[in-house]
């Protein structure tokens, strides 16, 4: 039998997180397989590069800050007044703060909750009613983590928020699935971006060669958006050959 994946050429994607490491990687996998791409974070500088390198009749950007609900409206309107609708939206805009929960500051707790948890909301919040008004289907893919089911002991909160984004998607899913939505929480375990710099961590260190890489995770997502509409995924972990489970 043939297995025939789903065609992604001129669907419309919203990635948040999209100026380095799985975000970025996704809004390039996209494009090459024809989509378009709204592209969501805080540095319009790099959004603008990434635009430029995709080609502006590919992507648009939208420098935003996934903590406000505003933000994340103009993401949605941004795809929508460009490319005249949204089929689908990565929640993936996170940050990672490592060390016991003592030695963080409120602010620095704070922010990563706000951006993990929070801001997946925001974006899906913002997403959903376009999605329903001008597709009537789609998928949302929230990139979570490993540490959504099992948190190390120099992660508790980060923890906390991958956990918050799996039971997010699955409950997500019992309410969207018979609207026509998808929901899937991918879950890599350590991939070698910018976010892993730090615990001891330092840029282009040897330890990255053993894991994941930020391909490996767009591609996932990729999949996941490909998947004939008769097959949901909802939840996907990811590890290296090189990483325990
Ligand atoms: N790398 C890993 O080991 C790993 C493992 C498991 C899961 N993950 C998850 O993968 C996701 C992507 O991480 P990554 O590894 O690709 O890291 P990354 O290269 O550091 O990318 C993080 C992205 O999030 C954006 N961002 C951060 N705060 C934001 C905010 N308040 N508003 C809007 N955008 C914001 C950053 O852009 P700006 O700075 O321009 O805003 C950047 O584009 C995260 O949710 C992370 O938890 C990563």
């Amino acid at each position: 039998m043939t297995y025939t994946l789903r065609d992604l050429k001129d669907t419309v994607v919203a990635i948040t997180g999209a100026t380095s490491g799985i975000g970025k990687a996704t809004a390039e996998q996209l494009v090459e397989l024809g989509a378009k791409v709204s592209l969501g974070a805080r540095n319009a500088e790099r959004l603008h590069a990434l635009v430029e390198q995709l080609g502006p009749d590919n992507a648009v950007a939208c420098p935003m800050d996934v903590r406000s609900v505003e933000d994340n409206q103009a993401l949605i309107n941004a795809a929508v007044e460009k490319f005249g609708k949204i089929d689908s939206i990565v929640p993936n805009a996170g940050i990672g703060i490592y060390g016991s929960i003592l030695d963080h500051s409120d602010d620095e707790l704070r922010r990563m909750m706000h951006t993990n948890y929070d801001g997946t909301v925001w974006t899906i919040r913002a997403g959903v009613p376009e999605m329903l008004k001008t597709t009537g289907s789609g998928d949302i893919v929230i990139v979570s983590s490993v540490a959504g089911f099992r948190g190390g002991g120099d992660e508790a909160v980060y923890a906390g928020t991958k956990f918050a984004q799996v039971g997010l998607a699955g409950a997500l899913d019992r309410e969207l699935r018979e609207k026509g939505i998808r929901v899937t929480a991918v879950c890599p375990a350590g991939v070698g971006t910018e976010f892993a710099v730090g615990a001891g961590r330092v840029e282009n260190d040897e330890r990255f060669a053993d894991w994941l890489v930020a391909d490996d995770v767009a591609h996932a997502v990729v999949s996941v958006l490909q998947q004939p509409r008769s097959v949901r995924t909802t939840v996907w972990q990811l590890w290296s050959m090189g990483q325990q489970s």
